[in-house]
């Protein structure tokens, strides 16, 4: 491996600092499950307790820089080009219940275009990162997309819209066709993760409505540099504001893009 950035050194640096706070809560959630109340305020304060260590971190090492942060929201710099933007735990509802999946993402914005992206998960201490022509890594093994083109093979991670949310009637369109044209859906509950996943080969694909940014940024960067394809779901330019993404190997992307069509046309 080609050694790190700069910028992806403080960004590593920033995750596992903060993660040291994560994986500690994360057993004590354990034992709050069973009690009364349940962990729901405990939960709360690690997630913001992990964005206070993150956003101090990086902005001791880059002071200038804007953010962008899922509790804190925006947080204006003097060298405003630069942007991070960060989910300090994605995955909340699995870490509030108890289930091991869940990470930090950081990704870095220069420009109006995504530049670096750090994702990790500590409980298995996975640390994918990637920056800008540089290429994608998971801790020091390069990625790369998987090579599968037959979707009967594939297995295709989602996040579902849950209750509150808008738009389940089209998703159950979409499911409905995935589901029966694939080898396997998957919903982990991390899209950060998930993006990671199929930059590693896990997964073929991962489709979900309504992201947001911090739930991308990181990932943009680490599908794209593990040659993958990340559109909307018409195939027009991800945006991270857009939050409809469909993310696949360099194969897959105009099936699974013509499947979605096909769940909701017009
Ligand atoms: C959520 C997770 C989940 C996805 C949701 C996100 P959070 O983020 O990524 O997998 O389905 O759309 O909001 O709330 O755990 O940071
Ligand atoms: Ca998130
Ligand atoms: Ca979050």
């Amino acid at each position: 491996m080609p050694p790190r950035s700069a910028n992806i050194t403080v960004m590593v640096q920033a995750a596992y600092k903060a993660a040291r706070g994560l994986v500690r809560d994360f057993g004590e959630v354990e034992k709050l499950q069973v009690s009364k109340k349940g962990p729901a305020d405990f939960v709360t304060a690690a997630d913001i307790q992990a964005e206070k260590v993150l956003r101090r971190e990086l902005s001791r090492a880059r002071p200038g820089y804007a953010m962008l942060l899922e509790e804190g929201g925006a947080v204006a710099g003097t060298t405003p080009e630069f942007r991070w933007i960060v989910d300090p735990l994605d995955g909340t509802l699995n870490f509030l219940h108890g289930i091991p999946h869940f990470c930090i993402s950081i990704g870095l914005e220069q420009a109006g275009e995504m530049v670096a992206g750090v994702i990790y998960d500590p409980l298995r201490d996975e640390l994918f990162h990637a920056e800008k022509g540089a290429g994608a890594y998971l801790n020091d093994h390069r990625l790369r997309v998987s090579s599968r083109s037959n979707l009967m093979e594939s297995v295709i991670a989602t996040g579902m819209p849950w209750a509150g949310r808008e738009r389940h009637e089209d998703y159950r369109a979409q499911l409905a066709l995935v589901m029966e044209q694939t080898a396997g859906v998957r919903r982990m509950g991390s899209a950060a993760l998930d993006l990671a996943y199929v930059a590693a080969g896990r997964y073929e694909g991962f489709w979900e409505p309504a992201l947001s940014p911090w739930d991308i940024a990181a990932g943009i960067v680490i599908m794209r540099e593990a040659g993958g394809y990340i559109t909307a779901f018409d195939g027009a330019e991800v945006k991270l504001d857009h939050g409809d993404v469909l993310a696949t190997n360099d194969r897959l992307h105009g099936e699974l893009k013509s499947l979605l069509g096909q769940a909701n046309p017009g």
